[in-house]
């Protein structure tokens, strides 16, 4: 089982919050992060790529890093962990993305993914004058596969003379190519963003879904697992969970209820204007799912709460799903979250007995 840390490249994380903890993003906080993990083992790290903020009075992801640039001065300070970076397919063409690709390869010795965002907010693009109009949203995943077909050519064979609806090449280069090959990866949680996960992906993340409910995202990796059946390919699931852990299971459900009560209302109502904007918005979509008004503090990501017993057995009953390949964590605060998952969560975790017996 694999274990990976979504990391804060935006302002406080994944908690949509006056009362959670206030930080900015930074390379030093990032670094910190990322050490730490590699030091415990972890096997990757991904950060998002997120171009406008919230709004509201914790000023929710107004402030946000780049992503690329970030993974890439990451990949010279660590040298186990894979980094995934996140692009925005709107806003840079493929030639270049696969030639920032090439270069952290060339970094990382290998470690480098890239995550592919088809965008489901369009005040992100439209601030830039990159929206192309309300149709984008019934063809982004058609964009979205000619975008990974030009850089898996030019990753492959060094050239592109690929013709699309989107994109057209000209006897298009790229050299160095990377030496290892860079893995796909994306979030789709649409029928049609799971087809697409299926076909050109090496993994495909999924949302978990509620409080202390390990196991509820069972049907999502199944569908997951039926697409990947259909295209044949071996594509796993990686699961979002936030973590909120503490000695007790009261004092963690105590931070839990704090943080709920400092919901940032303002924050939340952009992300749900954002979410209604697509008209077709699949029910299971990832913009209907986070936005969903009974847990949007933090995304309807799933969460588990409790002392560092409760959620390392949480963690074993989440591994335990059929699909899962891995699980992605995401903290309230990330450095001590990373050390309470180092020092006292991962050594009582049964799905990482193995992982840790091979470290030692
Ligand atoms: C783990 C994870 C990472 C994501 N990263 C980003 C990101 O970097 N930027 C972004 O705008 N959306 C991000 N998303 C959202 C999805 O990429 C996005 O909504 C995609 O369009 C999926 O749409 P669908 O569920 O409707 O298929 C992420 C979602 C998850 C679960």
């Amino acid at each position: 089982m694999d274990i990976g840390v979504f990391i804060p490249i935006g302002n406080n994380g994944w908690l949509i919050s006056t009362t959670s903890p206030q930080y900015m993003p930074s390379f030093d906080l990032n670094r910190q992060i990322v050490q730490k993990a590699e030091g415990y083992g972890l096997d990757f790290a991904l950060s998002m790529i997120k171009l406008r903020g919230f709004g509201g009075e914790s000023e929710f992801w107004d402030h946000n890093l780049e992503s690329f640039t970030l993974m890439a001065g990451l990949a010279a300070v660590t040298s186990k962990i894979r980094l995934y970076a996140s692009v925005a397919v709107l806003t840079i063409p493929p030639a270049i993305v696969a030639r920032m690709a090439s270069t952290i390869d060339s970094i990382s010795h290998g470690r480098f993914g890239v995550n592919i965002v088809s965008g489901w907010a369009k005040d992100e693009y439209e601030q830039m004058g990159l929206w192309p109009g309300e149709a984008y949203f019934g063809y982004r995943y058609d964009y979205s596969t000619e975008f990974v077909t030009v850089m898996k050519e030019l990753w492959e064979t060094g050239t592109s003379d690929f013709k699309g609806k989107y994109f057209q090449m000209s006897d298009c280069k790229l050299s160095p190519r990377p030496g290892t090959p860079i893995k796909i990866v994306s979030a789709g949680q649409s029928p049609r963003g799971m087809e697409f996960g299926a076909t050109y992906c090496n993994y495909n993340f999924t949302l978990g879904k509620g409080v202390n409910t390990p196991t509820a995202h069972a049907p999502t990796n199944q569908l997951m697992v039926d697409a990947a059946a259909r295209t044949g390919r071996d594509v796993g699931n990686y699961v979002l969970m936030m973590v909120i852990a503490d000695e007790t299971d009261e004092k963690a459900m105590a931070k839990w209820k704090l943080y709920n009560e400092g919901a940032d209302m303002g924050a939340m109502a952009w992300m749900s204007g954002q979410a209604d904007a697509d008209p077709n918005a699949a029910e299971g979509g990832t913009a209907k799912a986070i936005s969903a008004p009974e847990g949007a503090i933090n995304f309807n990501m799933g969460t588990l709460v409790g002392s560092y017993a409760s959620v390392a057995r949480m963690l074993d009953e989440c591994a335990t799903v059929p699909g899962t390949k891995g699980i992605m964590l995401t903290f309230d605060d990330f450095l001590a979250g990373m050390d309470q998952f180092g020092r006292h969560i991962q050594p009582l975790m049964k799905c990482r007995s193995d992982r840790l017996a091979q470290a030692a």
